[in-house]
């Protein structure tokens, strides 16, 4: 099947976790209300790829965020996920390969990346279960 399905009963706030999806890493966090306060209160307008983070979530799951575990510059896969402490300088997540810097919603804040990070296709089955592709 092409499709993906993540429990994520047991993620707990500030923590993501790795999966795969289609042979690449995929990233599922839930995020803490000063994670989402802080992906709330950066104006869309001034971002390189302008998606608020209700654009990146579901309606009512706004603090699960599902993205590619892939760098849109070159396709390093970014830390921050498995490795809680890296989350590079705007709390999300962080390419070491050559330093792009994704925010708390997965968007690209600062380094080479030229968009956030792919939110796949998804729903949730139900509401500890989503469903990838
Ligand atoms: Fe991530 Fe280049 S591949 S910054």
């Amino acid at each position: 099947a092409s499709s993906t399905e993540v429990d994520i009963s047991s993620i707990e706030p500030g923590q993501a976790i790795k999966a795969v999806f289609r042979k690449q890493p995929l990233f599922v966090k839930r995020l803490t209300p000063a994670e989402i306060e802080a992906a709330n209160a950066t104006a869309t307008g001034s971002l390189r790829d302008p998606q608020s983070l209700a654009d990146r979530t579901k309606e009512g799951h706004e603090d699960i965020l599902v993205t590619m575990g892939v760098c849109t510059h070159l396709g390093c896969v970014p830390l921050g996920a498995a490795e809680g402490e890296v989350k590079g300088e705007f709390g999300g997540y962080f390419c070491p390969c050559h330093g792009s810097h994704y925010d708390t919603a997965g968007r690209i804040r600062k380094g080479p990346a030229p968009t956030n990070l792919e939110v796949p296709e998804y729903e949730f089955t139900s509401d500890t279960v989503i469903q990838v592709g």
